[in-house]
């Protein structure tokens, strides 16, 4: 019995390492053309480079209860990690609650980050539509959209975030 739990520690430890090695690109190894395809873009806040698709608030409510809710909350509330959803006006108050209603100025950043980065243990894993119905949704729990319009490529980048205005620029803006 003594002997017993080392082993199993160490297979244990053996078997992890393997399984890591399979899913991640080794240092100095060549990254396939279907690799790179699924990260080398960038999408700007004017919506430029966001790929085909459409989805609504009420397609993506089931992406999100499938996804995200377990970190994240009912409706964005917050669970063990941040909330999505809130804070609106307390961003001058003793306790401000940063969120993509209250603080981000982009709606196209909502759909690259969450396309870049979410679900955290497996980002890459949606479809380009529950990505749009997933941003739909967030956007429909900070009621700047409706639970029906139809969020894609044209429509995304038109849609006017409530903390847009209160950004500055710090520097000359470009052309
Ligand atoms: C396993 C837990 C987990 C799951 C599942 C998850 N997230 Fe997250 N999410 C996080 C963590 C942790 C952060 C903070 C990451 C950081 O600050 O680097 C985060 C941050 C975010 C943010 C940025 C919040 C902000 O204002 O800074 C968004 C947006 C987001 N997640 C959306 C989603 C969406 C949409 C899904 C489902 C498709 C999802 N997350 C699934 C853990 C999770």
């Amino acid at each position: 019995m003594s002997t017993f739990k080392p082993c199993a520690i160490v297979w244990l430890y053996l078997l992890s390492g393997s399984l890591l090695a399979e899913e991640l690109p080794a240092l100095g190894e060549t990254v396939t053309a279907d690799e790179l395809a699924a990260i080398d873009y960038a999408i700007l806040p004017n919506g430029d480079g966001l790929p085909d698709g459409a989805g609504t608030a009420a397609d993506g409510a089931v992406v999100y209860r499938t996804y995200c809710f377990a970190c994240h909350g009912e409706a964005g509330t917050g669970g063990s990690n941040d909330a999505l959803a809130g804070g609106h006006g307390s961003l001058n108050s003793d306790r401000p609650q940063k969120t993509i209603g209250s603080f981000w100025p982009y709606a196209t950043t909502v759909f690259d980050y969450v396309r870049r980065a979410m679900p955290l243990q497996s980002p890459g894993i949606l479809s380009n539509d529950e990505l749009y119905a997933v941003t739909a949704y967030l956007l429909f729990i900070n009621d700047i959209v409706d639970e029906n319009q139809e969020i894609n490529a044209k429509t995304l980048p038109g849609v006017k975030m409530p903390n847009r205005d209160n950004f500055v620029w710090d520097y000359p803006k470009g052309d």
